[in-house]
């Protein structure tokens, strides 16, 4: 029986393909310094990381998209002084089960400390659902902070991060970003990206919080197919209005950078300071909803208030503060 080679073992063969362009099957076998026969193996098992290969006869394999690798130097040295001074850790990570459990079991003296990964294995979204997190192709980040002590309204710290992130995505060229209550990061319906935010209480009354964020860059149809709702991602957003695309590592430093200062913002003032742009980037605002939690309601949305809870006006007048449940934004009524 054959073992599966380590990942970073079978690495040389993903970045001998990185430009997206044919490779020859002899070419690759030289690079793995393996047999023809032995590199389909391998092959098989890049491709199970996520990557999305096309092999064809005499042209031998190619990548569908050019594989840019994220590089810890490179997101580091982008970042603010103030960010820079702020962060005691960065690492990225080839494959991982999921960044935030990684950084949950890593040791809290080390905070604020990123973890990046090109790939998740067991990367998870809120609900208990699934974060699909193919290899090179999105940026899964994990950014993990301690507060000396329980943050006031630490519940609007979800919509803060949201707010930063969409900061971000507008300083790269994003305008079009917009949030759908609690913290999906959307252009127009599609979803471009997600945040999961896990506390802890630490010994000595302080709180330690692993925010997680998964956005869409250069996802694939193959490596997006069978999601379970419409998605978009950074590169399609920025070739469907004739821009240049950013690089993975340009996007990672904005986030963090951004991530950054946002925490510290919270920390000294909470949540007030992002209110406003939160509404500014509402997807939601004067559109019909319905929300389904411990019990369902329908209504229009009319922003959040400064708990973070969405306020929906039902047909009967009544504004209702929702703290928490799935909002699904229904469509406009077709025109008469
Ligand atoms: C959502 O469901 O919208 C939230 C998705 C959060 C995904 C990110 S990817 C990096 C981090 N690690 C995880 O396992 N999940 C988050």
């Amino acid at each position: 029986m054959t073992r599966a080679l380590d990942d970073a073992a079978l690495l040389p063969l993903a970045d001998a393909l990185a430009a997206g362009d044919w490779v020859s099957g002899e070419a690759l076998a030289a690079t793995a310094g393996v047999s023809r026969a032995a590199l389909a193996k391998r092959i098989a098992q890049i491709e199970a990381w996520g990557l999305d290969i096309e092999a064809r006869p005499g042209l031998g394999y190619r990548l569908t998209a050019p594989l840019e690798r994220l590089d810890a130097a490179a997101i580091r040295v982008g970042l603010s002084p103030a960010s820079a001074a702020r962060l005691a850790g960065l690492d990225v990570a080839l494959r991982v089960d999921s960044t935030n459990q990684r950084l949950i079991e890593a040791a809290s003296a080390n905070d604020p400390q990123a973890l990046f990964a090109e790939a998740q294995t067991a990367g998870r979204g809120r609900r208990g659902r699934d974060w699909r997190s193919p290899f090179g192709a999105n940026l899964y980040l994990s950014l993990a902070w301690s507060f000396a002590g329980w943050p006031p309204k630490l519940g609007t710290l979800p919509l803060a991060v949201g707010v930063a992130t969409a900061r971000a995505l507008a300083a790269s060229g994003l305008s079009s970003v917009q949030l759908k209550w609690p913290n999906d990061l959307r252009i127009g319906d599609a979803k471009l990206g997600g945040i999961l935010i896990e506390s802890r209480s630490e010994i000595g009354g302080a709180c330690r919080v692993i925010i997680g964020l998964g956005l869409n860059v250069a996802m694939t149809a193959g490596q997006g197919a069978h999601l379970e709702q419409a998605w978009t991602s950074v590169h399609a957003t920025q070739l469907a209005v004739g821009r240049p695309t950013a690089t993975r590592n340009a996007l990672a430093t904005a986030v963090l950078d951004s991530l950054l200062a946002a925490l510290a913002q919270f920390e000294q003032d909470g949540f007030a300071s992002f209110l406003a742009d939160w509404n500014r980037l509402d997807l939601a605002a004067g559109r019909a909803v319905r929300i389904e939690g411990a019990t369902t309601l329908e209504g229009h949305a009319c922003g959040i208030d400064p708990d973070g809870a969405l306020i929906v006006e039902s047909a009967d007048g009544q504004r209702h503060h929702v703290h928490a449940g799935e909002v699904s934004l229904r469509l406009p009524a077709a025109a008469a």
